[in-house]
């Protein structure tokens, strides 16, 4: 998020180098940050896995990747031709200590031929049993020992709850300093996302209707059509609540409801947002039934094709009990917004991929118009569409051309593909490594913003683990989640937004 400053010398180390993260996303990433001149000359990648490969054949891996997940494809013979020269492969074993005996020396020696001790960034993308083998191994060699250099980014799933995300807390602490530790969010590097943040604070328009005297209620919703396609394994033990509210969805609602930071400070802005954190009123267990519901995906169609249910994917448990969508009312005390509903929902297999946040301001004070021009008159709404779509929606009313003296709702839309000056949209992971790499930890999670975040979800894991649910699956693929969903907001006269494709 930083303005745009250089990148020092960095050797980046990925352990679980050979990974689907790695491959998807890492690597695209580090290379398009390369084509876009963002990497310094003296930069090396190191990959770390368990396949006994060597550097030549973790070469091919890699290009074969690129052609298939970066945003710019197959990479040129003349761009790939460069950027080989700095990537490793070391064949690993985490819970050997010779196996980072070696990785220290192939550090030095390309350090040694830099001429200079580099800045060190470690990726943790690897499975949250390794993180304990991987800190205790690295504190050992101490190749991760300079608080001003070295860096270690940590993967979600972050804990599996509030007590493990406690004790990874109290482990990586034990090695590195807070300031060492990126634990990354990838919603956090959308543009969009980010964009949240300069609407509001960089325009004087809506920062004094933000409140609840204006607005009515808050709605974030990140709609998936994928299942959990191969990873049930994880995604058994983990469930929408954890995979995607307890981070990515409490994130969004951070940055809609946060106060105004003074500066443009990593810390300051991550104070701000876990504020909103500790405003969020706690949920009882009578309250989970009120305002939480879980849903499961059943079978169904998906673009004209037959697709499984949850309980039939590969590492599932055919009568298994995890939730595949959540949605859940929070309150938020404090004077900016109590009695401002916030309604989060997610889910997987629903109709659209689509992520959005609609805040609904209050309705006119006063019906100006005789009854019979004002039956079509809307409230005031905003939409920021997040993904695919990216844009920004306003509606209001407007007078329908013609003799008469008839109302209509219209949109004034900012199509945030329509801002070219800054190039195309990076990916999310290259933001968030570019940070990492020159040292900033706004776009990152703090520790205490991940233990509180696990706070405020504990009643309803617990209340959901300790109720199965008789229903399970209770809404089809295809459909925008249960009907429990639609009650939740209906109850207060609401319902979900529907955004409609551009025309
Ligand atoms: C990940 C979750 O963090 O985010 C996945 O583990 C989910 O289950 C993914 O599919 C969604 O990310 P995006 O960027 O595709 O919206």
């Amino acid at each position: 998020m930083k303005s745009a400053s250089k990148v020092a010398p960095t050797i980046a180390v990925i352990f679980g180098g050979t990974g689907d993260l790695a491959k998807r996303k890492l690597i695209p990433a580090f290379f398009n940050l390369f084509l876009d001149g963002q990497l310094p000359e003296t930069f090396a990648l190191i990959g770390l896995g368990r396949q006994s490969s060597d550097s030549n054949g973790y070469k091919n891996t890699l290009k074969q990747a690129l052609a298939k997940f970066s945003r710019s494809g197959s990479p040129t013979e003349e761009a790939w031709s460069i950027f080989q020269h700095s990537l490793y492969y070391l064949p690993s074993d985490i819970n050997d200590p010779a196996s980072f005996q070696q990785l220290a020396e192939k550090i030095n020696e390309i350090e040694k031929a830099w001429g200079s001790r580099s800045n060190r960034l470690f990726y943790l993308s690897v499975a949250p049993d390794f993180i304990e083998p991987i800190t205790v191994n690295l504190s050992k060699t101490g190749i991760a020992s300079n608080p001003e250099k070295d860096r270690i980014v940590v993967e979600k799933p972050f804990g599996s709850n509030l007590e493990t995300a406690r004790e990874l807390n109290q482990l990586l602490t034990r090695t590195f300093e807070e300031s060492q530790i990126y634990r990354i969010d990838h919603y956090l590097g959308k543009e969009t996302v980010q964009n949240i943040l300069a609407f509001r604070f960089a325009n004087a328009l809506f920062e004094p209707l933000w409140n609840r005297n204006f607005i009515e209620y808050v709605q974030i919703s990140v709609a998936e059509e994928v299942g959990v396609e191969d990873r049930g394994g994880y995604y058994e033990g983990s469930g929408a609540l954890r995979d995607m509210i307890q981070n990515h969805l409490l994130q969004l609602m951070c940055m809609v409801a946060m106060e105004p930071p003074v500066t443009f400070e990593a810390e300051e802005i991550r104070n701000r947002k876990v504020d909103v954190l500790h405003a969020v009123r706690r949920f009882s267990k009578e309250d989970v039934g009120k305002y939480a519901v879980r849903g499961q995906y059943g079978p169904g169609w998906m673009k004209s094709k037959q697709v499984p249910g949850y309980r039939e994917e590969k590492g599932v448990n055919p009568s298994s009990q995890t939730e595949t969508y959540a949605a859940v009312k929070f309150r938020l005390d404090n004077w900016r917004w109590q009695g401002v509903p916030f309604y989060l929902r997610t889910g997987k297999r629903m109709q659209e991929k689509s992520s959005s946040i609609t805040v609904q301001f209050r309705p006119v004070a006063h019906l100006t118009f005789p009854s019979t021009m004002s039956e079509n008159i809307l409230p005031n709404r905003l939409i920021i569409n997040l993904q695919p779509q990216m844009d920004i929606r306003l509606r209001f009313m407007a007078k329908k051309t013609g003799l008469e003296m008839a109302l209509t709702p219209a949109e004034m839309v900012f199509d945030f593909n329509g801002v070219k000056e800054g190039g195309p949209s990076p990916e999310a992971y290259e933001t968030l490594l570019l940070d990492a790499m020159q040292g900033d930890a706004t776009l990152f999670m703090r520790s205490d913003q991940v233990e509180t975040a696990w706070e405020v979800i504990t009643p309803i894991l617990e209340t959901w683990e300790s109720r199965p649910s008789l229903e399970f699956p209770n809404y089809a693929t295809g459909m925008w989640g249960p009907e429990n969903a639609e009650a939740l907001i209906a109850r207060d006269g609401h319902t979900w937004t529907v955004t409609m494709p551009p025309a």
